[in-house]
């Protein structure tokens, strides 16, 4: 093998030009692909800037000819030779116009023959890319994502720099902290049977910092949640975490619109509009069911639960009789594209959001078909479809339910559905929304009781925190969420400031007054000494890559990541460790899983 001694690499591989030729240069990278015509060899040799032709022929020395002709795919080679204007010019390529005539060549690496060919836009196996990630991340698309991410936290770091923030970093061994999933527990060795928890997020510790009088943070912050994994979510994630003393609502999100704005201008070109619109909460369920509306496209939620209340028809009576309600949307124009056989479809869909069903009206080319026509009256039926805004060409779809959470959740996700399956979403289209006004609280089924819709330290809209104990389900909090195309960017809040108001806030989400000191005394406490009014916000900077890139899912933006199960297939982690640690640790484990995790 080869080594790089008295070698030196003059240029990269993507950067070679026509203006180039006559230049000698020098490459470094991996073998694409080697093509032998006999007297001729091709090498395509590629790095992270792309792809240049290396040429071997008759004016080869015999020797440098016969190695280029052992050469492999994803062999490491490093080469010199004269830049020369290529006799086939290629158009694919940027360097397609030159070729390099070579006169030195190294191997470096000889390489196994891949699991998958290294190309852009891999049709290889999820699970089989993830295993050999260092090979999926040479991959051109890849490359270039990752080179994306790079450039949006440089711009982030700069942007708020500018803007007068610190980076500070926060612990991750730290405490249990309230952000609605699961902990990642570390035992300690020192302390046996105590454990840390890594951050959900870093909410105290910025909040201390205000306290600290730093008055501007921000951390590109590691967070670790172990809750149900999707497109949108990993155990531990990125975010920019950001937290302003002394500054109100507007003045913090105009800071943040500015960084948005800055973002898409330098990575997409895109100019986007400033103020975002704003939106409450009440408004965006009513109309979208959903906090976080996409509005590229119409298809709003209407409620017809009073048209249908003493109607004959029991499933949508009894939905509004039981305090639930009955919603439509209007796929207005579409009745053509959607058939019998995909509205059935849909009923499938929806039924995954725990409606038990969809009633429906075509109206196509005249005529008018409905799953509910036989148990209304005709009034029923059009005062329906004038509320829907009906016209010829419409389809109606109607959810009914005795709670008003799955209709929302089930036509909230069914107009999106919609949209997808018409192919109306433009990806080029970016509509921002701040979402504002969240309730405080919301009450969870399983744990019955009312919990905090963000975090136990947002503070209360002023004209309701008279409600904060009295009145939880109509106490509106001091939150808001960037919300973009659908997907939840960001989140954050006005914080509580006074000792008062966070022990009624804990108290509101009943916990007792020993696991407010237990679980929040450091904070509490910390309050005595004087918090200013602070507020903040943090991004999912996989979710803002993700969408600027255009991925479908934040795994390829994520250097590596892990699958479904919380595995990451490359490592093979989670693993079993040495019953030496245990001990150490003062851990026993009554349970293992009989297979490896994949
Ligand atoms: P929140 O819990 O809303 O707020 O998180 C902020 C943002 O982080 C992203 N995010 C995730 N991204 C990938 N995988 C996950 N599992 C995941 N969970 C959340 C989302 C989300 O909008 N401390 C508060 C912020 C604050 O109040 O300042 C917090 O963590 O894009
Ligand atoms: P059925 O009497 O079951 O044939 O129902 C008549 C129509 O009402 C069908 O289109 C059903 O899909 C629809 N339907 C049933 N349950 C619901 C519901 N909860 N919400 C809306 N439509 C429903």
């Amino acid at each position: 093998m080869d080594t790089l001694q008295g070698f030196h690499r003059t240029n990269y591989c993507g950067d070679l030009r026509l203006a180039d030729a006559g230049k000698t240069v020098s490459v470094c990278g991996w073998v694409q692909r080697q093509r032998d015509l006999g007297g001729l060899i091709f090498v395509d040799l590629r790095d992270r800037t792309g792809i240049v032709q290396l040429s071997f022929g008759d004016g080869t020395d015999r020797a440098i000819f016969e190695k280029a002709a052992t050469l492999r795919a994803e062999f490491v080679v490093a080469a010199t030779g004269t830049v020369r204007e290529r006799e086939s010019k290629s158009q694919k390529i940027p360097t397609g116009d030159i070729e390099i005539d070579v006169t030195e060549l190294r191997l470096l690496a000889r390489s196994e023959t891949p699991p998958f060919e290294i190309v852009e836009h891999s049709k290889a196996n999820d699970m089989l890319r993830l295993k050999y990630r260092y090979l999926d991340l040479r991959r051109p698309d890849m490359q270039r994502m990752i080179a994306l991410r790079h450039r949006i936290v440089k711009i982030c770091r700069d942007y708020f720099d500018e803007q007068g923030f610190l980076e500070i970093e926060t612990p991750i061994l730290t405490k249990s902290t309230p952000e609605g999933a699961r902990d990642y527990l570390v035992p300690s060795r020192v302390h046996p049977g105590k454990f840390y928890a890594l951050p959900q997020s870093p909410q105290q510790y910025k909040q201390l910092l205000m306290l600290a009088g730093f008055d501007r943070y921000i951390q590109i912050a590691r967070c670790f949640r172990d809750e149900d994994l999707r497109a949108d979510r990993q155990p531990e994630f990125t975010q920019i975490d950001l937290e302003m003393s002394f500054l109100n609502e507007d003045e913090i999100l105009t800071i943040q619109e500015g960084f948005l704005q800055r973002v898409f201008r330098e990575i997409l070109g895109v100019e986007v509009p400033v103020p975002f619109q704003r939106m409450p909460w009440r408004e965006a369920m009513d109309r979208f069911g959903s906090d976080k509306p996409d509005l590229r496209f119409g298809f709003e939620l209407r409620d017809i639960s009073d048209l249908v209340r003493d109607c004959g028809f029991a499933v949508f009576a009894d939905a509004v009789k039981a305090g639930g309600s009955v919603r439509l949307i209007n796929v207005s124009g579409h009745a053509a594209d959607f058939p019998r056989k995909k509205i059935d479809k849909l009923q499938e869909y929806v039924k995954t959001y725990r409606a038990k069903g969809l009633a429906w009206t075509r109206l196509h080319e005249g005529n008018v078909t409905s799953s509910y026509a036989k148990f209304l009256t005709e009034d029923e039926q059009r005062a329906i479809l004038d509320r829907a805004g009906a016209q010829d060409g419409d389809l109606v779809l109607i959810v009914a339910d005795a709670k008003d959470e799955v209709v929302f959740a089930s036509l909230g996700a069914l107009r999106c559905e919609c949209a997808r399956q018409l192919g109306i979403l433009d990806p080029k289209d970016f509509r921002f929304l701040w979402v504002t006004e969240f309730p405080m609280f919301e009450w969870s089924e399983e744990e019955g009781r009312y919990m905090a819709m963000h975090h136990p330290f947002t503070a209360p809209m002023e004209e309701d925190a008279d409600k904060i104990l009295t009145d939880k389900k109509h106490c509106r909090a001091r939150a808001y969420d960037i919300v973009l195309n659908g997907t939840e960017l960001g989140g954050g809040s006005i914080r509580i400031n006074t000792p008062e108001m966070q022990e009624k806030a804990f108290q509101a989400l009943g916990i007792s007054e020993a696991d407010i000191q237990e679980r929040f005394g450091h904070l509490v406490n910390a309050f005595q000494y004087g918090a200013p009014p602070h507020g903040g916000l943090a991004y999912g900077l996989d979710r803002l890559v993700m969408l600027t890139t255009g991925a479908d899912s934040i795994r390829d933006v994520i250097a590596f990541p892990k699958v479904q199960t919380a595995a990451d297939l490359m490592m093979g982690c989670p693993d079993v460790v040495d019953a030496k640690q245990l001990d150490e640790l003062s851990i026993a484990v009554t349970r293992t899983e009989e297979a490896p995790a994949e």
